[in-house]
């Protein structure tokens, strides 16, 4: 794993417990850390009963600076990787990233941190939002930081559209999987989300009922458990995605009822299946699913026996035509590559960053690919961010956290908000990806001069 896994290696071989870097997309700078901060015989499982995140850990700390963190990365002939790094940092006004390591569990927890000035004043622990994510160890690490700072980017600007005061992060966790009951695992990961203040909740490779089990021993940072007050956070999001859709067919069709529609579901995991629901339920639309995993989609069919459903090979999405494809799996699906042969009226759906893209700029071109092509997209960060919204609720609210304020609040920035982007993009003769970051973009980087028309 030496190639694939470069920071591991690094952090392994220097025992590094932490490794940062901070970059500055207003001056370019960016500046390199790393410390030695606890001993390898840590109780994880303890962690706060007899230590907390700002506890003294090692018998003797070791920290460096910048240019001995340079020299680390040129004595393994491995500067390309600090370079790309940078170079991402850079592509996508990041603002670092706190990579935190425990060899002897062999976990790697990144903190991807995008933006923090809507959070910096919200007088709380937590000054960003953003989902924790698990990547099994044969994923190649620069992939998994991609990844990060990809989703990371989006937070910021979820966080945005749907009003709330934090700023945007990710957290991805390199390791293979993490059982419910290793407590001396998830200690080291609540303290590490706990250093990095921010509040998140279960994204892919997590099951809800972390949420549950951190609360029991270990932090509040975290929302969406079963037990929580508003339960997983995917059955809203499911909700806020399906008012997308339906406004988004009102805004093509000039009826936002789907009956009669082809609707293509790629993906029926946390958000994908409440969504499929919603479908069958109020739409008596005709459904195609499809998902890697054949016992999900035989849930589906069981649990409606009468309903249209086709059922299409993970291989074929891309090459099935419907009125409306829903992406509801993973991300960076569709590049330059694969926009000629797409058949959709529509694409609407809930995964994360949909286009193959590393920037804003990259997205905002592929998005002008797609309509000129005739089919209408936009940016996910508008409509699939009821989950960060069920998060912030439960967040700052706790057991008084109101399921009816929440989804009037999915209603006003999923539907209403929505329509809006659609029509005033259509106004202005943008595409509803380019309008929808220009709107936004000035609050995120508030040196950036927004052009007259958006100012409002
Ligand atoms: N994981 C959610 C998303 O990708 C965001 C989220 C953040 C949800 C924090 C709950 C808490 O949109």
């Amino acid at each position: 794993m030496k190639k694939t896994h470069p920071i591991r290696e690094l952090m392994n071989e220097e025992g590094l417990t932490s490794l940062s870097v901070s970059h500055d997309w207003r001056t370019g700078r960016v500046c390199w850390r790393a410390g030695y901060e606890w001993d390898g015989s840590m109780p994880w499982s303890a962690y706060q009963k007899t230590f907390t995140f700002e506890s003294c850990l090692a018998e003797s700390p070791r920290f460096y600076g910048h240019e001995a963190v340079l020299e680390m990365f040129r004595a393994r002939g491995i500067e390309p990787v600090r370079e790309k790094i940078e170079e991402l940092l850079k592509a996508g006004r990041h603002q670092g990233i706190d990579f935190y390591r425990e060899s002897s569990l062999d976990i790697t927890f990144m903190n991807n941190m995008h933006a923090n000035i809507l959070g910096i004043k919200n007088g709380r622990h937590a000054i960003r939002a953003g989902g924790i994510r698990r990547h099994p160890l044969s994923d190649p690490e620069l992939e998994v930081i991609v990844d990060g700072l990809n989703l990371a980017r989006a937070m910021s600007f979820k966080n945005a559209a749907a009003e709330i005061p934090f700023g945007g992060c990710k957290c991805t966790v390199h390791s293979e999987e993490i059982p419910l009951t290793d407590l001396a695992r998830l200690g080291f990961l609540a303290y590490c989300l706990d250093r990095s203040r921010f509040f998140t909740g279960p994204d892919m490779g997590f099951l809800p009922e972390l949420s549950d089990v951190f609360h029991d021993h270990f932090t509040d940072n975290i929302t969406g458990g079963k037990k929580g007050p508003l339960g997983p956070t995917g059955t809203p999001t499911a909700y806020g995605v399906y008012l997308a859709i339906k406004a988004a067919a009102e805004f093509r069709y000039g009826d936002a009822h789907l009956r009669g529609k082809k609707v293509l579901v790629q993906g029926l995991g946390a958000v994908g299946f409440p969504l499929t629901e919603l479908l069958i339920k109020k739409e008596r639309c005709s459904l195609m699913v499809s998902d890697v995993d054949e016992t999900v989609v035989k849930r589906l069919l069981d649990a409606f026996p009468e309903a249209d459903i086709t059922v299409v090979s993970p291989e074929a999405v891309l090459d099935t035509p419907a009125e409306i494809f829903a992406p509801c799996a993973m991300g960076g699906i569709i590049s330059e590559a694969e926009i000629p042969r797409l058949q959709y009226d529509i694409i609407f759906g809930s995964a994360n960053n949909v286009l193959a893209a590393h920037s804003q700029e990259e997205e905002i071109a592929l998005a002008k690919r797609l309509a000129a092509r005739g089919i209408l997209y936009q940016v996910e960060w508008v409509h699939n961010i009821a989950g960060v919204m069920a998060g912030y609720e439960e967040y700052t609210r706790g057991k008084e956290a109101d399921r009816k304020r929440l989804y009037a609040h999915i209603e006003r920035v999923c539907g209403e908000g929505v329509l809006r982007n659609l029509k005033e993009a259509g106004r202005l003769g943008m595409t509803p990806t380019e309008y929808a970051y220009r709107k936004i973009e000035s609050r995120i980087y508030p040196d950036l001069t927004p052009s007259p028309e958006m100012v409002r």
